[in-house]
Order: structure tokens, then C-alpha cells, then sequence
């Protein structure tokens, strides 16, 4: 009994002191939150595993539109990848930028990139938090989330020519914003 109070003290005191200790290096200013130097490989792997984990079980059930890949999903995704993606994760023809050189993490390049799309639908919808990929889930509506995801599957492979070929036939029918309001919200507090 009495070694079981003694380790039940001896705990207490342990994490007592880690929390003093977390406090006391927050106000100090110790940690530098600058975004020019990389994260010590602990933290990086803390936040690595904790996104890949995250975004695995939030999107288990995430299934793309029977028409996913069709030509009208493409080309509207390109254009809202223009409007909004391009800047951060590079197109062709256009192989650096200031913002990504700028930001830590540095935004994954996706002209060379895959994903499983349903844990793409989710990271473009909701962002990831901590980094500068914002949650588009604010910005446009679901239907139009899922012609980007498609989109990210074809852009890999596409030329520079037959980018601002698509471009151009999806300026024709430019996406819809999505409305602000309480049905995006209660859509977004029932998937996570
Ligand atoms: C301001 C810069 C910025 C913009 C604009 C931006 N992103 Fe990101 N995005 C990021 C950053 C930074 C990451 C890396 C996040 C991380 O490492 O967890 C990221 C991650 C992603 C990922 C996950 C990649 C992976 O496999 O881990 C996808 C997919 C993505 N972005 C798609 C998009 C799409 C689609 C758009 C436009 C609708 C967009 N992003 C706009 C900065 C941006």
C-alpha cells in the first residue's frame, strides 16, 4: 500500500514538473517559431504521424461520384487549381513560386504526386492544420472539391499545352462559390 502511494506521488510529481517545465520554455520564448529553419526531426515525425493517422481515419469512408474522372470534372478542377492551388503546388510550366519557397512545410509539388482520393477529398476540404494548406471546404462546394481531387489524378501527366487547353474550355462554366452558412457547417461537424 504504502510503495503504491509513494509511485502514485512520484508520478504526480513527475508530470507536475513536465507541465511547469512545457510553461516555463512557452514563455520564455525559447522556441523559435520562425519558418525559414526546418523542424528538429522529433517534432517533424510527431507532426508527420500525426497527419498521416488523422487524415487515414477521417476519410475511411470517403467515396468518390460514379462520374469522377469525366471530362467536365477535369477541366473544372483545373480551373479551380489555377484559382487556388497552382501558386503553392506548382502546374507545368511553372516549376517555382515565392510562397512555396517561403513556407515550411514546403507545399508537396503535384505535378509529381498521388494519393488515395478519398484522403485527398478530405485534406483539400478540411486543410491541415499547423501548415499554410488551407481547408477549401469554406471556399467551394463538395461537388466541386471532388472534380479537383480527379483532377490531381490526371495532373501528373498532363503537358503545359493541354493545361491551358483545359483551362481555357473551363473558363466557359467557372465553378459556384460555396454558399456561407449553417449547412456547411453541420455537413462539416458530422464527418469528423
Ligand atoms: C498557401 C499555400 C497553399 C495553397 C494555396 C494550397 N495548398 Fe495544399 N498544401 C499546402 C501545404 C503547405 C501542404 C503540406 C501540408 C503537410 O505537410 O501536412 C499542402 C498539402 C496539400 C495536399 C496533401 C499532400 C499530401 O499528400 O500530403 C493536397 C492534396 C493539397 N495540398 C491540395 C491542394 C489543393 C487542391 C489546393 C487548391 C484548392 C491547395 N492545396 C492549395 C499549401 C497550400
Amino acid at each position: 500500500m504504502r510503495t503504491l502511494r509513494t509511485i502514485a506521488w512520484t508520478v504526480l510529481a513527475g508530470i507536475s514538473l513536465g507541465v511547469a517545465g512545457a510553461i516555463a520554455i512557452i514563455h520564455s520564448g525559447i522556441y523559435n517559431v520562425a519558418a525559414d529553419l526546418p523542424h528538429h526531426p522529433v517534432e517533424y515525425w510527431a507532426l508527420y504521424k500525426a497527419r498521416e493517422h488523422s487524415v487515414a481515419r477521417r476519410s475511411r469512408e470517403l467515396l468518390p461520384p460514379d462520374d469522377f474522372m469525366a471530362e467536365h470534372r477535369l477541366v473544372r478542377g483545373a480551373v479551380i487549381y489555377e484559382e487556388a492551388c497552382a501558386l503553392c503546388h506548382l502546374r507545368p510550366g511553372l516549376a517555382d513560386t515565392g510562397f512555396r519557397r517561403g513556407l515550411l512545410p514546403t507545399p508537396p509539388d503535384l505535378t509529381r504526386w498521388g494519393r488515395d482520393p478519398g484522403e485527398t477529398f478530405w485534406m483539400v476540404k478540411h486543410g491541415v492544420r499547423m501548415t499554410g494548406m488551407p481547408a477549401w471546404g469554406r471556399t467551394y462546394l463538395d461537388d466541386d472539391l471532388w472534380s479537383v481531387v480527379a483532377f490531381l489524378q490526371r495532373l501528373p501527366s498532363l503537358q503545359e499545352e493541354e493545361y491551358l487547353g483545359m483551362l481555357a474550355a473551363g473558363k466557359t462554366n467557372p465553378p459556384e462559390p460555396a454558399p456561407a452558412g449553417s449547412e456547411i457547417s453541420a455537413a462539416r461537424a458530422g464527418e469528423r
